[in-house]
């Protein structure tokens, strides 16, 4: 378990790397497998602060869940009432966890209070309160932010106006248009994860589409027959090991079993823009996500553009992405990205703060960033509680010039707690303080 304090002070990455399951997927596959009925087997599932919080926050429900190293086994529920918990469920540091979870309660009709650490409790909940009222869902979040206190009743559906850039507003709406008397419509925007309806489609559970437009009615919980869930290993977390790569020329790394869903995908499409040597090999699209091998050869690297129109299928990337953005040569653009100044820190202000402090040119704009690339200089940073913002500035550390001190950068268990173990049986010389 990562603690405060993380040393780097370089090292080069080769060699073949597992990283652990996908969060948004074992999110969803959690969640999926309470409300199906009976006992369902999720393997691949990972293991981690923010998905503890979800199984946690279930078992409160009265939803029975056994672990083993391989396997988590979920007895859904079907149609059975879940209970009220008797205190507040304590969602830590994952918004997703609370906003599909959010769906789920108002949908059956659960007396709840969500909330979560002092992050989480900064982040914006009116984009799923609004919806879910118009669906007559008793709800709120005074200040726009948890706790979200939701008051049970019965929801109707209703058709969503503004398309949701946000997976976790369009999955929350799915969540309660299932449990919704009347049909539920809602747009997603291009690029946003499709994790939700690709669950839906191994469940078997109807989903109506139209026009761009997403349409589910009320489910017979008890005809939704559990089924095995394999999880992929997550893009989001091999990003990291992937720039690390591809800012060492001569570098090179395997990266096997990886969601390779085109809308988590666009990291890799940028390395490669960049000059990195970047391919998929073994693409398996048997299963309800395609599955795949990323291998990543480091070049010498130069600046690019990343528009508005990529950022959905890389927001989780972008902060590994601006590390090998401060290692290339000339600038690189971001834009659109406004988005991160509402993750589990504003990811444009520490970033640029995080970078400026290792002597890298960075220009905040309100969407994004400009980074000028250059040399970097050993030092200490603050990773703010944000896990990604830790694991960027520890691969920025690789090429530093000196060694990089992170602080608190223990939220780094909220996603990868195997994180420091795994990084340096990679090559990078990394030490606990
Ligand atoms: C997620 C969706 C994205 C992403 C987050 C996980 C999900 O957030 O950044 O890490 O699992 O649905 P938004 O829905 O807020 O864009």
């Amino acid at each position: 378990m990562i603690r405060d304090l993380l040393i780097v002070s370089g090292g080069t990455i080769t060699g073949t790397i597992s990283v652990p399951g996908d969060k948004s997927i074992s999110h969803r596959a959690a969640l999926f497998a309470a409300l199906a009925n009976g006992p369902g087997d999720i393997t691949g599932f990972l293991e981690s602060a923010d998905t503890d919080a979800l199984l946690a926050a279930l078992a409160a429900l009265g939803i029975r869940i056994e672990r083993t190293p391989e396997t988590v086994r979920i007895h859904g529920r079907g149609a059975a009432r879940w209970d009220d918990p008797e205190g507040d469920l304590d969602l830590g540091n994952s918004g997703t966890a609370l906003r599909l979870l959010a769906g789920v309660l108002a949908g059956r009709g659960v007396r709840a209070t969500l909330t979560g650490d002092a992050s989480l409790r900064t982040r914006p909940m009116q984009r799923i309160v609004e919806p879910l009222q118009r669906m007559g869902a008793v709800i709120s979040a005074r200040e726009g932010t948890p706790p979200v206190v939701l008051g049970g009743g019965a929801l109707r559906g209703v058709t969503h106006p503004v398309p949701a850039t946000s997976a976790q507003v369009v999955s929350c709406l799915l969540l309660a248009g299932l449990h919704a008397d009347g049909e539920t419509w809602v747009a997603r925007a291009p690029g946003v994860r499709d994790h939700t309806e690709r669950m839906l489609a191994h469940f078997d559970i109807p989903l109506q589409r139209d026009n761009g437009r997403l349409g589910v009615t009320g489910c017979e919980w008890d005809a939704v027959a559990a089924r095995p869930i394999a999880v992929p290993r997550d893009p989001s977390a091999a990003a990291f090991f992937a720039v690390a790569a591809a800012l060492v020329p001569g570098a090179e790394v395997t990266l096997p079993g990886l969601c390779a869903n085109p809308t988590r995908t666009g990291f890799a499409a940028v390395l490669g823009r960049m000059g990195a040597e970047v391919g998929w090999a073994g693409i398996d699209d048997a299963g309800a996500e395609p599955v795949g091998t990323l291998h990543v050869h480091g070049r010498a690297l130069q600046g690019v553009r990343i528009s508005a129109a990529e950022v959905p299928t890389l927001i989780d990337e972008l902060p590994a992405l601006m590390v090998a953005a401060a290692y290339a040569k000339g600038r690189t653009v971001v834009a659109g990205a406004a988005e991160l100044r509402h993750k589990e820190s504003d990811r444009i202000a520490t970033m640029a703060a995080m970078l400026s402090a290792l002597g890298v040119e960075v220009r905040e704009t309100p969407d994004g960033v400009e980074i000028e690339g250059g040399r970097l200089r050993g030092g200490t940073v603050d990773a703010r509680h944000d896990h990604r913002v830790a694991m960027a500035a520890a691969v920025a550390a690789l090429g530093a010039d000196g060694p990089v001190t992170i602080r608190n950068c223990a939220e780094i268990a909220t996603s990868f707690p195997g994180f420091a173990a795994t990084a340096r049986a990679a090559g990078m010389e990394v030490a606990e303080g």
